[in-house]
């Protein structure tokens, strides 16, 4: 036998280094420079966040992981044949870790020629898809790194495809964005494609909120972690120990929102901004939203854009749903 050479990777990069500071550079402009203040998550993503998201994941009090983990298991083969995909966009891959699970249920089904993860953190993409090539000899890996918030349009086309955001990354926008970023996706789909969505379910809220605000307080670390990012690479200074981890539940909307209170009247430069804010005693900066649905209510929103349900399958506990919709058409 003529040993198997894996497939080379092939990547795109819409979001080189200079694009990337731009990037940072606005939103951390905008979001600093205005009350609420507020950073998105999205910067949370260098490779120490995305080691620290790694550990989170871990968490006996992060459940999230978990249960989709256990619906990919235990549904990946439905999810395979519903899709009939030989193509699969993940948007916010990371390190592609339980997408594996679905991964073997799509290659099982005879199906999938090409897999597509994009994320924002290039070194974690490029490390995903080199493993992922040695894995699964004969998938084409076609790696993506951008910025779903603004590169959607120059997704790979071509084949009958499956996009998928897993691990409840969706929440993380704000509903307004979140309805263009499905009517994105949507308006791209072909009749036949295919888009598949993990979302946390609402619940009881001292679990919601434990899941955000661990004992060991590794999320508080991942949290500060964006200001690590910004003193080192927009030449700010802020002071770690004087902003506190808070993860709290939002009732009305239905999301935890994560922020950073600051501890006492501080002002704070952003050299490489010019900006410098005061921050008053206990004033915070809002890090991230990560919204919790409902069935129906994600059903809602995927129709308003245009898409139909194919089916939701959920945890044995009933704690997370993944929801698979079709652009409609054949
Ligand atoms: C919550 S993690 C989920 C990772 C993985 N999908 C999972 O389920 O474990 C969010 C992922 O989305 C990526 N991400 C965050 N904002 C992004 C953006 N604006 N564009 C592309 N990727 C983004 C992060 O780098 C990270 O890998």
């Amino acid at each position: 036998m003529p040993p198997t050479h894996p497939t080379e990777v092939t990547l795109d990069v819409h979001l080189g280094p200079d694009e990337l500071m731009a990037g940072m550079r606005h939103d951390a402009l905008h979001g600093l420079g205005s009350r609420p203040r507020e950073l998105p998550p999205t910067w949370f993503y260098d490779n120490v966040g995305c080691r620290l998201f790694d550990a989170i994941t871990e968490l006996e009090e992060y459940y999230p992981t978990r249960a989709e983990r256990s619906i990919l298991i235990d549904y990946g083969d439905q999810i395979a044949k519903a899709s009939q995909a030989d193509t699969f966009i993940e948007l916010g891959s990371g390190t592609s870790d339980k997408t594996r699970h679905l991964l073997d249920a799509m290659l099982q089904l005879g199906q999938l020629e090409r897999y597509v993860p994009f994320d924002v953190a290039e070194p974690t993409l490029r490390q995903a898809a080199d493993q992922l090539v040695g894995e699964y000899p004969g998938l084409t890996v076609h790696g993506v790194v951008g910025d779903f918030r603004h590169h959607l349009h120059l997704l790979p086309a071509g084949g009958r495809r499956m996009l998928a955001v897993l691990g409840g990354t969706i929440g993380n926008l704000p509903p307004e964005d979140r309805a263009v970023m499905l009517a994105t996706l949507s308006a791209q789909m072909a009749p036949g494609d295919t888009l598949l969505i993990g979302t946390d379910l609402v619940k009881d809220p001292a679990r919601l909120v434990l899941a955000y605000d661990d004992h060991a307080g590794v999320t508080a670390a991942f949290n500060r972690n964006v200001l690590v990012r910004l003193n080192r690479e927009l030449g700010a200074n802020f002071d770690l120990a004087r902003f506190e981890h808070v993860a709290l539940f939002d009732p009305d909307n239905e999301w935890i929102e994560m922020r950073l209170r600051s501890v006492g009247d501080q002002q704070v430069s952003v050299g490489d901004l010019g900006l410098t804010i005061d921050l008053l005693d206990g004033e915070t900066i809002r890090t991230e939203i990560s919204a919790k649905f409902r069935p129906e209510g994600w059903q809602a929103e995927s129709e308003a854009a245009g898409l139909e349900l194919v089916s939701q399958w959920f945890d044995p506990a009933g704690d997370f749903c993944l929801s698979l919709s079709a652009k409609p058409g054949v």
